[in-house]
């Protein structure tokens, strides 16, 4: 049985302020909630306050992106040792947005991966293809692909904790959803790819998100899904009520 985990990626979202308000309004309505993992991951200015925040609780924080070196004059970027020493336990790795806007390559995702798993983060990684490719029926080689250089050089061993995020672009922010179907048809080529970088029983333990307009209204069907291990909520999870909705399907 994979433990779901439902993760909340606020992207450019949220003062310190804000982020300790929604904790506030939040964390009482997740109290005693043991059925699912929380993690939230705020921008890195917002992290500290989640983490005194969330004290005590259950519910993780994660950044949403890192740099692969330990240190160096690489301005404007983070690091793992900088995350882990604030309390960060999970990192989101690969986005859309990172590798659309922000020139992500899979390669950049492999080093990453690297070093979120040398210091004992927990990495999302996450894939999608964008609608010409799922129009043009490449759905399955851009989901392999990514995949396959995401993973290459890293031992099972090492990877033990790692997630990997399906987020179809076509569907992040456009209220448009993967049917359940169509994520677990996606779903399933990812654990093969898995399986064939990592081993069968690697592949069976791994949790594997959807991500994609996840709302309170359809949380429950996606979450129903056997092959959907959990979540990773952009817009929905800003709101303290709709995310505790979306973790409690
Ligand atoms: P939305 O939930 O706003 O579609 O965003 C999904 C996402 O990109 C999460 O990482």
């Amino acid at each position: 049985m994979r433990k779901k985990l439902i993760a909340a990626n606020w992207k450019m979202y949220k003062t310190p302020g804000q982020a300790r308000d929604f904790f506030r309004d939040f964390l009482p309505m997740v109290d005693g909630h043991d059925r699912d993992e929380i993690v939230v991951c705020p921008n890195y200015l917002a992290i500290d306050v989640a983490i005194q925040a969330a004290k005590g609780t259950k519910v993780a924080i994660g950044a949403q992106d890192l740099h692969w070196e330990n240190e160096g004059a690489f301005t404007g970027e983070i690091c793992t040792s900088m995350l882990v020493a604030v309390g960060v336990t999970d990192v989101i790795i690969g986005h859309s947005e990172r590798r659309q806007y922000f020139g992500e390559t899979d390669d950049t995702v492999n080093l990453k991966l690297k070093s979120a798993l040398s210091a004992g983060l927990t990495p999302i990684v996450c894939v999608g293809e964008v609608l010409e490719e799922r129009e043009a029926g490449l759905t399955e080689d851009v989901l392999r692909r990514q995949c396959l250089r995401a993973f290459n050089k890293v031992s099972a061993k090492k990877a033990s904790k790692m997630v990997v995020a399906y987020e179809p672009v076509w569907a992040i922010g456009t209220g448009k959803t993967a049917t359940p179907e169509m994520a677990a048809e996606a779903h399933e080529i990812i654990r093969a790819e898995a399986a064939d970088s990592f081993g069968q029983p690697f592949a069976d333990q791994m949790r594997i998100l959807y991500g994609g307009s996840v709302k309170p209204e359809n949380a429950h069907a996606l979450m129903s899904e056997k092959e959907i291990d959990g979540a990773l909520v952009g817009g929905a999870s800003l709101d303290p009520t709709s995310f505790a909705a979306i973790v409690k399907y």
